[in-house]
């Protein structure tokens, strides 16, 4: 059964502050960007869905590399600040597990920071139906890198592993295995680290969707609590990220 309604707690987490959100979220590292370029075939001409575009982070690269790019995104919000920057780019409304388009309709589907959000299975399905057979998937997403303790000490105030709606951290090769679908996976990371202020990485939290969802008071108490974290660091701070990429061709039906 295909599942048309975004689940509530995504309604809730992106219904708003897309904007904040366009602003504070981590861009993609070159070198996972390069990769998924290489690894999905994204040049000139290639006709490439944005699945659960945003704000356009990841379209901006696809019109960058002058693929023929279509958006497709539930949330009203989002799909007002992605119109502001990207007006040319055709947008529309939809979810992962019903997509707009027609069988075949792409080269390339590229999901980021989203497949989590997504009734994993359906979404495969549906994903496959609108790739060409050859056709290829990528999924992308930024993680923060809690091996140091210090990392790990501010994810742990801010409650993130504890109240992020997924594994961080897992093997979604076994997901696209499963489907029977795609050629066999392949996961590639990336370490990096990104240097914030700590007013920017205060504004990043903000954008979390467990903690955007939160009654304003409950918010504005978890942030106070991460400010006091942030004290005991340098400001600005480098925070360091694991990115992972998952690239997989669908497999003739
Ligand atoms: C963390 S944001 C990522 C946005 C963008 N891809 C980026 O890289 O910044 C997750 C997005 O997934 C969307 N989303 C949540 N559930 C979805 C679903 N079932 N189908 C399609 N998009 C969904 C949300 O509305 C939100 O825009």
């Amino acid at each position: 059964m295909r599942r048309m309604e975004l689940s509530e707690l995504a309604r809730k987490g992106f219904g708003s502050g897309a904007d904040t959100y366009h602003r504070a979220r981590p861009e993609y590292p070159r070198v996972a960007l390069d990769h998924l370029h290489a690894a999905l075939g994204l040049g000139p001409g290639a006709r490439v869905l944005d699945l659960a575009a945003g704000t356009g982070r990841m379209s901006r690269h696809l019109v960058a590399w002058d693929c023929d790019v279509t958006a497709v995104e539930p949330s009203d919000a989002m799909r007002a600040e992605f119109t502001e920057g990207l007006p040319g780019v055709p947008l529309l409304a939809g979810t992962a597990e019903e997509i707009p388009a027609d069988d075949g309709a792409f080269d390339a589907v590229v999901v980021a920071q989203a497949f989590h959000w997504f009734d994993g299975p359906v979404a495969l399905r549906e994903i496959a139906r609108v790739l060409r057979p050859g056709g290829a998937l990528g999924l992308i997403w930024n993680e923060r890198d809690e091996s140091l303790p210090e990392a790990a000490r501010l994810s742990e105030v801010a409650g993130w592993t504890r109240n992020m709606p997924y594994d961080v951290g897992r093997d979604f090769r076994a997901d696209l295995d499963a489907s029977g679908l795609y050629a066999p996976a392949e996961r590639r990371t990336t370490s990096w680290s990104d240097t914030l202020t700590h007013d920017q990485m205060t504004l990043r939290f903000s954008t979390l969707s467990y903690v955007n969802a939160m009654p304003a008071e409950e918010r504005d108490a978890l942030l106070v609590r991460v400010r006091a974290e942030l004290a005991r660091h340098p400001d600005p701070l480098d925070v360091p990220y694991l990115t992972d990429t998952f690239t997989a061709r669908r497999l003739p039906s």
